[in-house]
């Protein structure tokens, strides 16, 4: 199976039904992105796969085979996704930090469709749960780059 990843390619031998956030983790050693319920439901494990955001615990490898994988590590090397973490440091959104990889990946991937999104548009695409409360400033840090 051929992965790329943060524009490296990888030949990987690995089940099929392996979820890709184990492979980004456990064979390629990226652990910026994270575990939260393993169930499609808090979007910690989001990654970017050909710029739209997915949840990795439940996406099976096989299904992103020779698709372009962003994982956060890589994610200021996009111009958009540099935009989005610079506007996260500068309201200081993170707390504990646990959730924003996927918080970040899942803004990166709205903007990368619509620079101006509207109130639904970003309701649509900001579904990732956040358990410190960032939610005020995750609003914060989306307006000042709508305004940018
Ligand atoms: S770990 Fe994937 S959505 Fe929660
Ligand atoms: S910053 Fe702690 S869970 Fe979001």
């Amino acid at each position: 199976m051929k992965l790329i990843v943060n524009g490296e390619q990888h030949e990987l031998d690995i089940e099929q039904d392996a979820p890709l956030l184990w492979v980004i983790r456990e064979e390629l050693g990226l652990t910026g992105t994270k575990y939260g319920c393993g169930l499609a439901q808090c979007g910690a494990c989001t990654v970017l796969v050909d710029g739209m955001a997915v949840r990795s615990c439940v996406t099976p490898v096989s299904s992103v085979d020779g698709a372009s994988i962003t994982t956060i590590e890589a994610v200021e090397q996009d111009e958009v996704g540099a935009r989005v973490v610079e506007a996260w440091v500068r309201h200081q959104v993170p707390q504990c930090g646990y959730c924003q990889s996927g918080q970040v990946m899942a803004a990166t991937a709205l903007f990368k469709q619509n620079m101006n999104p509207d109130e639904t548009d970003v309701q649509v695409a900001m579904t990732n749960y956040c358990r410190c409360g960032t939610y005020n400033a995750i609003s914060e840090a989306i307006a000042s780059i709508k305004e940018a």
